[in-house]
């Protein structure tokens, strides 16, 4: 008789609702390539951290006071007070990195194999304006606390403005509502992270999402799946979405949640990398912190923003480096997608693009010292070269046949046995006296790690080629 009662609510609600052809288009009967790997775990993580973001997000501001008299103490009071609120602090703090650590991993993807080229240009696009919605998120999320870091680090970002000729001045001062970083500034940034921000994101990812469904997933060999299909026209290389990749991503999840939870539990602050120290000082407008420094996500942009001798020119030179992420798509003129059949050309400079990009990252969190600032310039030299050269060397180089259908890959069953050798390598037996007698320990062994670390580099060498 109930579930009778329950048919029945359910089949009205199906009447008024597509929820079963929703569901169909996109989970059951959408057909995502078979191959799948690891770098195709980050697309979901990202949506994962961006719901923790907003459930932890909403439980913060039942306790937050965006005041900047009661800014920093309810923060203590949420760390010490609040039932289980240092839990929701911490996976919130931990959070905004994760997002970023998921998101550039997500990026990385598209470059290696190519999935913003033709006609995946919009998924590229909508991604890039997530990303430039998540650094505004991010860095007025920053000033919520009221630490020093918060109020120093906000300070120099938005002077940034004032380096504008003509208009800086009165931009700078508009966007702070103020001369100096004020309450009227922290009132603007908690509505803007809480609610606007927030909104256009679940928006972009929206469209990013649609925009994917409509045209497809690229996938490692960056071949189209579609170009073979089975006489029900299906593609032959595509399986449903659900429930292969949706319990394929729960094995991603696991995985992630053992780190996230690890960060969480043992090193929320993580070395002042996700917290910076400073920051639990109270913010005090009468003494500028020796060294500011924003979080690590940003000092990429921050260091090719110092690079620069000119203050306008910097401002320009950051506004660049994102600039050109947007115009990939356009920039890249190879033939292939997949860095597989690409030449050697784009894999080297790839290299060198991701060594620029981490070490830009580095020397931004450092003090500018002459040698740093010499190494700056030429990371931003190398940044800028891979994208505005890329139309000369990616149509230059030889690229390898492409195959007709997509490759197989071994399977996780294959490969445990040669992880097993590998992890037995690594380890050796040595004979200790205990008691006057011999005891064998498992100790690590250096030349075994050694050579691990050696077939693992060729390995990934091996899976770009
Ligand atoms: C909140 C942030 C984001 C979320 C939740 C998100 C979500 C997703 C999801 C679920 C997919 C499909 C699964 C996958 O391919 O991994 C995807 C694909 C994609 N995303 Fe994102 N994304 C985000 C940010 C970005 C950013 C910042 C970019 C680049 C600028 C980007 C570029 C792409 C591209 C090019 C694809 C297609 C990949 C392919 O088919 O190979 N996404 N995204």
């Amino acid at each position: 008789m109930k579930s009778k009662h329950l048919n029945n609510c359910g089949n009205w609600f199906l009447d008024r609702f597509p929820m079963s052809k929703l569901w169909n288009e996109h989970m059951a009967q959408y057909y995502a390539p078979k191959n799948f790997n690891f770098w195709y775990f980050f697309g979901s993580l990202a949506l994962l951290v961006l719901v923790n973001q907003f459930i932890t997000g909403i439980l913060l501001t039942m306790n937050y006071k965006p005041d900047a008299g009661l800014a920093f103490d309810s923060v203590e009071y949420i760390m010490r007070e609040v039932p289980w609120g240092w839990l929701v602090r911490y996976m919130h703090s931990t959070g905004a990195s994760a997002f970023f650590i998921v998101v550039y991993l997500h990026m990385f993807r598209g470059l290696i194999y190519g999935s913003y080229k033709q006609p995946r240009e919009l998924i590229w696009i909508f991604g890039m304006l997530i990303f430039l919605a998540l650094m505004a998120e991010a860095f007025m999320g920053y000033l919520l606390p009221w630490g020093q870091m918060s109020y120093w680090g906000a300070q120099v970002i938005i002077s940034l403005f004032s380096a504008i000729p003509i208009i800086g001045d009165d931009l700078s001062l508009w966007v702070r509502g103020d001369y100096v970083i004020s309450d009227a500034t922290l009132n603007r940034f908690f509505a803007f992270h809480v609610i606007a921000i927030p909104l256009i994101l679940i928006m972009l990812v929206f469209l990013h999402i649609i925009a994917l469904h409509e045209v497809g997933s690229n996938n490692p060999d960056g071949i189209e799946i579609k170009d073979s299909k089975d006489p029900w026209g299906h593609p032959v290389d595509g399986i449903p979405f659900h429930p292969y990749y949706t319990v394929k991503d729960i094995v991603g999840v696991a995985v992630f949640l053992f780190f996230f939870a690890t960060v969480i539990f043992y090193m929320p602050e993580l070395g002042g990398y996700f917290l910076e120290h400073a920051n639990f000082i109270p913010a005090d407008p009468l003494a500028t912190p020796e060294h500011i420094a924003p979080v690590w996500y940003f000092t990429p942009f921050y260091a090719i923003l110092r690079a620069i001798p000119d203050k306008f020119a910097g401002v320009i030179a950051m506004g660049g480096a994102i600039v050109v992420l947007f115009l990939l798509p356009w920039l890249d003129r190879s033939p292939v997608r997949s860095i597989r059949y690409r030449g050697g050309i784009y894999k080297k400079a790839l290299f060198l693009f991701v060594i620029s990009f981490l070490g830009l990252g580095y020397l931004g969190m450092q003090a500018p010292t002459a040698n740093a600032t010499i190494m700056a310039r030429v990371c931003t030299a190398i940044y800028f070269a891979f994208f505005l050269l890329m139309p000369i060397y990616t149509r230059w180089e030889k690229t390898k046949p492409l195959p007709k259908r997509v490759t197989e890959q071994p399977t996780i069953e294959e490969r445990i046995p040669a992880i097993k050798d590998a992890f037995a390598a690594m380890t050796h037996e040595v004979p200790t006296q205990e008691h006057g007698e011999t005891v064998m320990h498992t100790r690590p062994n250096p030349s075994g790690i050694a050579d691990a670390g050696k077939s693992l580099a060729k390995k990934l060498k091996g899976s770009l080629d």
